[in-house]
C-alpha cells in the first residue's frame, strides 16, 4: 500500500503538482517557500503570527535580505498564500516544519512550538502526506516526538505517511550562498521517505546530501553548530591570552590563516549571537545526559562565550581609566546591535548582556546600527522599550566618552568614528594598526 502512496506523491512532486505546506514563516521558512513557489509549486505559508501573513498577503516582506518583489511574484502568480487556518494543511501533499527551536530559562530543549506543530498535522494527517521537521534539534526528536504524535492518529509513519529530517543551513546576510544553492542533508525515518524528501528538496535546491536516517541528519546539523561554537571559544579564549602578552590576535590569525591546509579561520567578537550558534550545542547537551555522556566542549564553549560581554565592558572600564573617568555618568555608544554584521536581527545579541551591564554601571548609553532603528522590549532586553538609533555624525561622536563597536556593518564611515569620538572599543578588529585612541576589545 505504501509503494501506491509513494509512487502517486512521487510523480506529483516530479510534475511539480504537489502542494508544499511551510509552517514557520521566519528567516529559514520564508526563504524555503518562497523557492519552491520560484520553481512553479503551490506554496501554503502557515504562520500563528498575524502581523505576517497580513504583510505577506499583502506582497510584503519583513526580512530585510528577501526583496518585497519576490514576495508580490508569488502572490501574484497565485503559487503563494500565507494563512493560520491549520486545516489547510490537509491541501498539502508535503509540510514542512521551521518553526522555532529556543531554549527554556534554564538552558534546557524547548520543543513546545514542534510539539504544537505536530498537534496541528495530526489534526488533518491523511495517507500519502511527506512531513519533514527542519527546525535544528537533538537527535532523535523527529523519530520520538513527532513520529510518536502522528502515529497516535493510528497511521503508521513509512506506511501511511512519510517522515523526514532535513536541517536548513540557512546564513542570513550572505550574499555567496541562497536558500538554493546550499547543499540540503536529508534523512528519512525509513528509506521511502528518505527518497520522498530528497526529490522534493530537488526541485528547489541544487545539491541534495543524503543520509541514511532522520537522526543522522540531526546530528549532522548539531555537529555543524557545535563546531562553530567551540571554535569562536577557542579564539576568543586566545584573544584574552593573547592581549595580556601584547600581542594582537588579529595579526595572529591572518598571519595563522595563510597556512593552506589544516586551519580554519574563525574571528573572535564580542560573544556569541543569533537563533543558532548560542542554543543549538545545548539540545546535544542535555540529550547526552541521558545517555550518560558528557559534553564538555559545548559546555566550555558556552562559558567562554558568555564570559565576553563582561570582557568587552572591562575594556570599556580599561579605556575609561586611561582618560580619568568612571563608566558612571559616563556617555557610551554602541556600534551594531545585531548579533552579526550586515544583517538586522538582535536574537541573543551579545549587544544586549554589555548594554545591560553598562546601564548597570551608571552609564548613560546610546546605540547606531544602520539596521536596528528601535530595539524593542523583549527578553534580552526588558525595561528600556523604544530605544533609537542615533545617527552617526560627527557631534554625536563627539560627544561620547566612548563608542564601543559591537558590531562591524558594512557602510559605517569607521574613519568618521576614528577621529571624532574621543574613545573607540574594538570587539570586531576593525581598526589592525594600532592608534592611541583604540582599545582592542
Ligand atoms: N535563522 C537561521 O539562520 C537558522 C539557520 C538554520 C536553522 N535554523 C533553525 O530553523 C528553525 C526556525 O528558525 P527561524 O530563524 O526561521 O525562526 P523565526 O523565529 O524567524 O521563525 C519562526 C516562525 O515560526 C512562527 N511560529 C511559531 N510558532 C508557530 C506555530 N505553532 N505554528 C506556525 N508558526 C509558528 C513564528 O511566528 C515565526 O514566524 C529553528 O529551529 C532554528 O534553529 C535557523
Amino acid at each position: 500500500m505504501s509503494l501506491n502512496y509513494k509512487a502517486s506523491l512521487l510523480q506529483k512532486i516530479e510534475q511539480r503538482t504537489a502542494v508544499v505546506g511551510v509552517i514557520g514563516l521566519g528567516y529559514v521558512g520564508l526563504p524555503l517557500a518562497l523557492a519552491f513557489a520560484d520553481r512553479g509549486m503551490r506554496v501554503l505559508g502557515f504562520d500563528t503570527d498575524p502581523k505576517k501573513q497580513e504583510l505577506l498577503n499583502a506582497g510584503r516582506s519583513y526580512i530585510q535580505h528577501i526583496p518585497a518583489e519576490r514576495v508580490k511574484k508569488a502572490l501574484e502568480d497565485g503559487r503563494f498564500a500565507a494563512t493560520a487556518e491549520f486545516g489547510r494543511l490537509r491541501e498539502c501533499d508535503a509540510i514542512l516544519i521551521c518553526v522555532p527551536t529556543p531554549l527554556t530559562e534554564t538552558r534546557d530543549p524547548d520543543l513546545s512550538y514542534v510539539a504544537a506543530t505536530t498537534r496541528e498535522i495530526k489534526a488533518v494527517l491523511r495517507q500519502g502526506q511527506l512531513i519533514v521537521l527542519e527546525s535544528t534539534t537533538y537527535p532523535g526528536t523527529t523519530d520520538e516526538l513527532v513520529k510518536e504524535t502522528l502515529e497516535s492518529t493510528g497511521l503508521r509513519s513509512g506506511r501511511d505517511f512519510f517522515l523526514a529530517f532535513s536541517p536548513e543551513r540557512e546564513d542570513p546576510g550572505n550574499s555567496s550562498f541562497t536558500t538554493t544553492t546550499i547543499p540540503k542533508v536529508v534523512g528519512g525515518c525509513d528509506p521511502d521517505a528518505g527518497d520522498l524528501a530528497e526529490a522534493l528538496y530537488a526541485q528547489a535546491i541544487a545539491k541534495i546530501v543524503r543520509v541514511s536516517s532522520a537522526a543522522a541528519a540531526e546530528a549532522a546539523k548539531i555537529t555543524e553548530n557545535v563546531f562553530r561554537a567551540v571554535n569562536i571559544a577557542l579564539v576568543n579564549e586566545l584573544k584574552v591570552v593573547y592581549e595580556r602578552m601584547g600581542i594582537d590576535v588579529w595579526e595572529v590569525l591572518d598571519a595563522a590563516a595563510t597556512k593552506p591546509f589544516g586551519f580554519m579561520r574563525f574571528n573572535p567578537g564580542p560573544g556569541w549571537g543569533g537563533h543558532c550558534i548560542p542554543l543549538d550545542p545545548f539540545y546535544l547537551a542535555w540529550k547526552a545526559r541521558q545517555y550518560g555522556a558528557d559534553t564538555k566542549f559545548i559546555e566550555l564553549a558556552g562559558e567562554v562565550n558568555r564570559a565576553m560581554p563582561d570582557y568587552v565592558v572591562e575594556r570599556v572600564q580599561h579605556g575609561l581609566n586611561l582618560h580619568k573617568k568612571s563608566v558612571n555618568g559616563s556617555r557610551v555608544l554602541l556600534l551594531g546591535m545585531a548579533y552579526k554584521k550586515n544583517i538586522g536581527d538582535t536574537r541573543e545579541s551579545p549587544a544586549y548582556p554589555i548594554a545591560r551591564t553598562l546601564i548597570g554601571l551608571g552609564a548613560e548609553l546610546g546605540y547606531h546600527d544602520p539596521l536596528v532603528s528601535v530595539l524593542p522590549d523583549t527578553r534580552s532586553w526588558p525595561g528600556h522599550p523604544g530605544l533609537r538609533s542615533q545617527p552617526l555624525t560627527a557631534e554625536v561622536l563627539a560627544r561620547q566618552d566612548a563608542v564601543v563597536i559591537v558590531t562591524d556593518h558594512s557602510g559605517v564611515d569607521y574613519d568618521l568614528v576614528l577621529s571624532a569620538a574621543p574613545l573607540v572599543i574594538d570587539a570586531r578588529g576593525v581598526y589592525r594598526a594600532p592608534h592611541p585612541k583604540v582599545i582592542k576589545a
